[in-house]
């Protein structure tokens, strides 16, 4: 079993799904004023979905995904990102003056990875959280992030942490709420949403049936952030990526396919190879 963390320490930042009160911890359990009670699981993370409430039809990544997206990143292939990410955090006054109560909250953290890595980059104790609607993924994530704190919970409607508690918000390549993300923000806090631009992977969407990329989402995202955000920096970039057997196979199985079809991801051969570039990018807002 996983030695269990102190939940203290970062429990201010949490609140209550049904009633909006923070918690204080029981044991093993997180307790509102109301009681309200949710468990934290031997795994070290706590699904604050309240029981009864009616589920998307897509209810976050798969386990076939998840592990497909573990060996893919695990691979290194996008390591580009992980390095842009943090020059760029780096070069932004990161506020982390509430010490080991500073907030980092990956939303839509999946298996963990990114988690994982800025936790290492940054090197200094907070109190690092990954929310995601999928259990399976909150499972593999609180697995690999020793001392990260993981919550279940639907990023598109309730976050359940507490308005202002948020000092760095990471939103890579999943879904996003602008007004909840405005709500957890902290006043010098940073937001930094990462997305596939138009030509993302290009040459891989040609031959296997992806789901398409929104057309000019950094637009759209950037108008829907605009109320509530100002938009710091925006950066572009790019990397080559050639791609053999269980990559290529990976990273076609870690992402959503088209609904309703069949991948073509079941031919492929461990001779198969893909040259191809990942174009991404990510906007930093405050
Ligand atoms: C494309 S994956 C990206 C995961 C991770 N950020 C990464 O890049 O490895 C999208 C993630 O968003 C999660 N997700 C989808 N809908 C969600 C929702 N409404 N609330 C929270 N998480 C959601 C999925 O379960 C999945 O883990
Ligand atoms: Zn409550």
């Amino acid at each position: 079993m996983q030695p269990s963390i102190d939940w203290s320490l970062c429990v201010r930042h949490l609140i209550c799904p049904l009633c909006g009160d923070g918690f204080e911890i029981n044991g093993r359990s997180l307790t509102c004023s109301q009681k309200h009670t949710f468990d934290l699981a031997k795994e070290n993370y706590v699904n604050l979905i309240p029981g009864g409430t009616k589920m998307p039809k897509f209810p976050g990544d798969s386990k076939m995904m998840l592990q497909a997206r573990r060996r893919f990143l695990d691979s290194g292939h996008y390591q580009p990102l992980v390095n842009t990410l943090l020059e760029l955090i780096h070069k932004f006054d990161f506020d982390n003056s509430d010490g080991p109560e500073t907030a980092v909250l990956d939303a839509g953290c999946g298996e963990g990875y990114y988690l994982n890595q800025i936790q290492q980059g940054l090197a200094f104790d907070g109190c690092y959280y990954g929310v995601d609607l999928s259990k399976d993924a909150i499972r593999m994530a609180a697995k690999r992030v020793g001392n990260g704190r993981f919550v279940v919970a639907n990023i598109k409607k309730q976050m359940p942490l507490a308005d202002s508690s948020t000092h760095l918000l990471l939103n890579i390549f999943a879904p996003r709420s602008p007004t909840e993300f405005a709500r957890l923000l902290c006043p010098n806090g940073r937001l930094l949403i990462v997305i596939p631009q138009d030509n993302h992977l290009q040459a891989l969407r040609e031959n296997f049936d992806l789901l398409n990329i929104q057309p000019d989402k950094q637009a759209l995202i950037e108008k829907q952030f605009a109320p509530y955000f100002k938009l710091k920096n925006r950066v572009h970039f790019k990397f080559p990526l050639k791609l053999q057997g269980g990559n290529l196979f990976d990273l076609v199985q870690m992402m959503p396919g088209q609904r309703g079809s069949q991948t073509n991801a079941q031919p492929l051969t461990e001779s198969q190879s893909i040259e191809t570039e990942a174009n991404m990018t990510i906007m930093v807002f405050g």
